[in-house]
């Protein structure tokens, strides 16, 4: 180094060596970051890159602007200067539905009489939601990098733009105009937005609201250092002025004559572009596609507002032209947005079933991905004070897919004077005992097992599809039968009869009928496993009570446990067992429980290993003996409910007769024709047989139903025993 230090003038050969890591680098570079195909590996990629940062502090004449040394930033300035585009950045008219783009297809045929739309071609690409950018080249150089602005006048952000890895310095390949503008959209693919967000929210910086508005907050930093640090990328959608070289005879050589091929060679240049663009021909094809890309919005790496649609032909394009906002050659079509603002009206705290206070906004209604939303969740006391939100406040909501809506944040510049900072509830709403923090946890939660909230939550989860699957038995009628005081515990439920149901308003005698049906279905084919999830015990799900239904077999053993003896079941750690002794050392759980015993709500299943006999506790009266065969009494009508052919076990017969099926292996595939899947899985495993993901050699039965997929033609060729529902049924009877 020192050697070079002393030098005034670089040698030939470290010259040529500094060019060659020049475009080396920038070949890696595109690798990495275009094409997300690396050839080297990154400790190689930096050995180079210190190689030829050391040569040009050496000779700082061998740094050229273009250099892949020249990315990281380090120009700040006191703002960001204007510049008028040469071409303007038109913006582009929106489609909302098919009739909209008929009547485009009419404009365009109305506009070229002489083509058919079925001959038109057209280009199709995803509408980026990110921040439009013009790039200018000159003579293959980066020299300049503008905002849309206004569409007429932009921002010069080229330091900033030069800091982002996907942006060629210098076009690559042969072909190139003199002059080229690069239109596309500066983005922050959804995976790096996260995890900014986790970075900014660990170095106790404000985290952003989406990426669009991460990608626009970058890109216009006055420090090129802080854009260097944030993961833009810039993908292509098109170009402005495009000047090529004459050449001797005064020709230019323009070979673009379709959008399809500008992007195609923008992609040869250097650029990035859009996932999944396509040229679509006729008219009529465009709108599935269109509908296509919506449904797989969330599949795409980055989040994409719309589709483009762009007449293929440049000569068309250039014949249709543009009128004073938009062009007449190109359209967006716009996806049912998943943000928007409204105002916040109150902020409003639930109760779920295990007492967790969780705040809930109340909104003034707006349409949000296709749906009104008027409630939001804010998610807990930590996630409102980080994103200081306050009633009153201008909020953005959010909704993607299936998600629950949620407040992303306020809109600051909106907040009304006098705003004050939320404060969370210290007391329970319902019932007024005061919260608690459990320690390690952001959750406050109601303490009191008798609180109603905490009751009704309870009894609506005990009946949900994650409970027992009470069917017809939804939300709405379990707060019904709650205020009129049918119904304070689950258990209650199994007590309605039909002049309670009827003294409803709102009740016929055939809901009634169905009502009282259902439950008596729900009560007999209730296994062990779907029993504990319905109890709704903190941590236990349906893998969790599926491994402590086989370990223990009974509530009574199950409620007896020791520490030990539930952290010995696989999965179950210290935290999960501590929350079931929790649950059943509860007087108003204990008491639950022996409401459903009396109400022959008391499956049992084959334990996996002997039970300790201490661990089980024969009702006063009873032996272990007759506790056991009053329960399968239960379990088998569930079983054999179809068929009806009870078979009531002995006294004499112990729990591992009732494992008919221990030892043995089953899949399922094709839907039953009378039980459901998860139903059939159940019964198995309260039969002591195992549920396999897929066909191998260890199983033993495949149980087919109608419509079998690909496992049946698999199984078969492993010679894998193959039964119906009615053969099950009749093994499951052993
Ligand atoms: S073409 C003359 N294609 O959408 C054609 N625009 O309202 C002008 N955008 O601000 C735009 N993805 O930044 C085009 N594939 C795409 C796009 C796209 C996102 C943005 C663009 C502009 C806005 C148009």
């Amino acid at each position: 180094m020192n050697t070079m230090e002393n030098q005034k003038e670089p040698t030939a050969a470290q010259k040529a060596r500094a060019q060659e890591l020049h475009t080396v680098l920038e070949h890696h570079i595109w690798r990495y970051h275009v094409l997300d195909s690396p050839e080297i590996t990154d400790a190689q990629y930096d050995a180079l890159f210190h190689e030829l940062k050391a040569l040009e502090e050496a000779f700082p004449g061998l740094r050229s602007a273009t250099s892949p040394t020249q990315r990281v930033g380090g120009a700040v300035l006191g703002e960001l200067p204007s510049m008028r585009h040469t071409l303007p950045m038109y913006s582009l008219d929106n489609l909302f539905a098919p009739a909209d783009w008929n009547e485009f297809v009419a404009r365009l045929q109305r506009l070229m009489p002489a083509v058919h739309p079925a001959a038109m071609d057209f280009w199709l690409e995803p509408k980026m939601d990110g921040l439009a950018m013009e790039l200018v080249y000159e003579q293959g150089q980066l020299v300049r990098a503008l905002t849309r602005g206004d569409g007429e006048t932009g921002e010069v952000v080229t330091e900033n733009i030069r800091t982002i890895r996907n942006v060629p310095l210098r076009l690559r390949g042969e072909n190139i105009p003199e002059i080229l503008e690069v239109r596309g959209e500066v983005i922050i693919a959804r995976q790096d937005f996260s995890r900014l967000n986790q970075r900014q929210e660990e170095e106790g910086k404000k985290t952003f609201a989406n990426p669009r508005n991460a990608a626009a907050g970058s890109v216009r930093q006055l420090d090129s250092r802080i854009t260097a640090s944030r993961p833009l990328r810039f993908i292509a959608y098109g170009v402005g002025q495009v000047e090529w070289q004459e050449t001797l005879e005064g020709n230019v050589a323009d070979p673009w004559d379709t959008q399809e091929a500008t992007m195609q060679a923008l992609g040869t240049a250097g650029f990035s572009l859009a996932e999944g663009a396509t040229v679509c021909h006729g008219a009529e094809a465009v709108v599935p596609w269109l509908q296509a890309l919506e449904a797989q919005r969330h599949s795409m790496p980055y989040d994409i507002d719309g589709g483009v649609v762009k007449l293929n032909r440049l000569d068309w394009q250039e014949e249709l032209g543009f009128t004073a906002r938009a062009p007449r050659f190109a359209v967006a079509w716009k996806f049912a947005a998943e943000q928007a603002q409204t105002t916040l009206l109150d902020i409003q705290v639930q109760l779920g079933r295990t007492g967790v206070l969780t705040p809930v906004a109340v909104l003034e209604p707006v349409e949000v991905g296709g749906v009104t939303v008027d409630r939001a969740t804010l998610h807990n006391e930590d996630q409102i004070a980080a994103k200081d939100v306050r009633v009153g406040d201008t909020v953005i909501v959010q909704r993607a897919g299936d998600v629950i809506p949620e407040v992303v944040a306020p809109v600051l510049e909106k907040r009304p004077q006098g705003a004050v900072p939320y404060r969370f509830p210290s007391h329970c709403p319902e019932c007024g005992t005061a919260v608690r923090q459990v320690a390690g946890e952001v959750a406050w939660r109601c303490p009191n097992a008798g609180c109603p909230a905490v009751l009704r939550e309870g009894v609506k989860y005990f009946a949900s599809k994650g409970g027992l699957d009470i069917s017809g038995l939804g939300a709405r009628w379990v707060e019904l039968f709650i205020a009129n005081g049918l119904v304070r515990t689950a258990a209650d439920l199994f007590r309605l009869d039909m002049k309670a149901l009827l003294s409803l308003e709102r009740m016929g005698e055939k809901s009634a009928s169905n009502m009282l049906e259902a439950l008596e279905a729900a009560r007999v084919k209730a296994t062990l496993p779907r029993l504990l999830c319905a109890l709704g015990i903190r941590h236990v799900g349906e893998q969790t009570a599926k491994a402590l239904a086989r370990q223990f077999g009974s509530l009574d053993a199950l409620q007896n446990a020791t520490l030990g003896a539930l952290c010995a079941v696989p999965d179950v750690g210290p935290e999960v067992a501590g929350a079931v002794q929790d649950y059943f050392s509860q007087p108003a759980n204990k008491a639950l429980l022996e409401d459903f015993r009396s109400l022959d709500l008391w499956p049992v299943m084959a334990a996996k290993k002997p039970r300790p006999v201490a661990a089980v506790r024969p009702q006063a009266g009873q032996n272990a003996g007759q506790a056991i065969s009053t329960t399968q009494q239960g379990s088998l009508f569930g079983l054999l409910g179809a068929q009806g052919t009870q078979q009531i076990p002995t006294e004499q017969e112990d729990a591992s007769e009732a494992a008919p099926l221990e030892g043995k292996t089953f899949l399922f595939t094709g839907s039953l024709p009378t039980l459901k899947r998860s139903e059939a899985e159940a019964m198995v495993e309260e039969a002591g047989g195992e549920v396999l993901g897929s066909v191998s050699k260890k199983l033993d039965f495949l149980v087919v139903g109608e419509a079998p997929g690909s496992k049946l033609a698999k199984a078969e060729k492993l010679g894998i025993a193959v039964l119906s529902e009615e053969a099950l049924l009749a093994l499951l009877r052993g």
